[in-house]
């Protein structure tokens, strides 16, 4: 069955892959832009001002870390000025005094500020940048300062995942108005650092416990949202709402994208803003119909009770891990290859031992121009 095209509602606009932090769970393409690649001011307030027109409501500004954009304050003046709600998904690393406030006086609505860990030790390892848990500190005080309204975003893995109850306590005394534990998912850098980042499954049920008594205690107080780990789940979540159904994406080069792992379909081909409008990329490219509605499922998807539920799950992941974009997401207990989420977390168990460990040598960094190849840890210096 078809389902009825609408416009998008939300888009989440890469701004440059330029950043201070090497997570090694980073989403971003393995192939990272260097400056030169982004696009300029006017360009993207172009393309904001086509994405209004076409119906978006709400602007995430992400990265890399968007701050290092100059023109950050005009971007989102311009995104304020047409009414739309913008997010500013920061790591807070290095921004300057007085900077926060004037993002604010430019109409930022929201701020998001990931943290590696609960602990100043995890945050600094994981970011692989001495003294940045600090900074992060410091930048959640000075947004709550400037009256924004705080998400903190957890993303968990291996190495932090038995700090949750930490994470929920330093958000309190942050006063974030929400937290977002993410389970991190496999795609880009994670991928890549697989073996190293993937819980056990015991470290995964005490989580979900700790956070869903957590969310019973501080209703009223925090609201927390909790991404779950594909690889221990009985159905997919249906990634992005479902592909090109109410949001997308946009590259720092201003490739348009239903998905940030969509690149990793090799039988897509993506188009560029400005060479081609965003409302004509949305209706009309290929790439964005090709897993649009239902029409494209194979069974058992096709046949499914739950196909306008979760869209079949993930097309990256079925990608990934089936060798094919169509399939059913094997995160789902009906796909022909569920067994091989749970033969994953096996192997990567038996590589890198028990949840929490505190040797990640065999971690490779995220870094623009790095070739995804294992690498001692080495710690620098902020
Ligand atoms: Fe979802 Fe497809 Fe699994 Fe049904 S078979 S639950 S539609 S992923
Ligand atoms: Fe591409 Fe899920 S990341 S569809």
């Amino acid at each position: 069955m078809s389902v009825q095209l609408l416009p998008p509602i939300g888009m989440l606009a890469e701004l440059t892959h330029r950043c201070p932090l090497q997570c090694p769970y980073c989403s971003n393409p393995l192939e990272l832009l260097k400056a030169n690649r982004e696009l300029d001011t006017s360009t993207w307030i172009e393309l904001f001002n086509e994405a209004a027109d076409l119906g978006v409501l709400q602007v995430h500004l992400s990265g890399g870390e968007p701050t290092l954009r100059r023109d950050l304050e005009q971007l989102i003046a311009a995104l304020a000025g047409r009414g739309v709600y913008t997010n500013l998904i920061t790591a807070g690393i290095g921004i300057a005094e007085g900077r926060i406030e004037a993002l604010a006086d430019a109409g930022l609505d929201h701020l998001q500020l990931s943290f590696q860990g609960a602990r100043a030790e995890t945050t600094d390892l994981i970011g692989n940048m001495r003294g940045s848990h600090e900074k992060k500190l410091d930048t959640a005080r000075r947004a709550r300062a400037a009256g924004l309204p705080l998400t903190i975003n957890a993303p968990v893995h291996r190495l932090n995942i038995e700090q949750v109850p930490e994470f929920i306590d330093m958000a309190l005394g942050l006063g974030a108005e929400r937290l977002e534990i993410a389970n991190v998912q496999y795609a880009g850098w994670a991928i890549a650092n697989r073996n190293a980042l993937m819980p056990d499954r015991d470290a995964v049920l005490r989580q979900m416990d700790i956070v869903e008594a957590a969310r019973e205690r501080l209703v009223g107080i925090m609201n927390i949202d909790f991404v779950p780990p594909d690889y221990f789940a009985t159905y997919p979540k249906p990634c992005m709402g479902g592909w090109a159904r109410d949001a997308f994406m946009v590259t720092p080069d201003g490739t348009v994208l239903p998905c940030h792992a969509a690149q990793t379909i090799p039988s897509l081909t993506f188009e560029r803003f400005p060479e081609r409008g965003l409302a004509e990329i949305w209706v009309d490219s290929p790439a964005f119909n090709a897993f649009r509605g239902t029409d494209w499922m194979l069974e058992p998807c096709r046949t499914c009770d739950r196909r306008e539920i979760d869209w079949g799950g993930c097309r990256c992941q079925a990608m990934a891990i089936a060798g094919n974009a169509s399939a059913t997401d094997p995160a789902c207990v009906l796909s022909p290859l569920h067994g091989r989420m749970a033969a994953l977390v096996e192997e990567a168990i038996a590589t890198a031992g028990p949840s929490d460990a505190r040797s990640p040598e065999a971690l490779i960094w995220r870094r623009i121009g790095g070739a995804p190849t294992a690498e001692g840890h080495e710690t620098r210096q902020g």
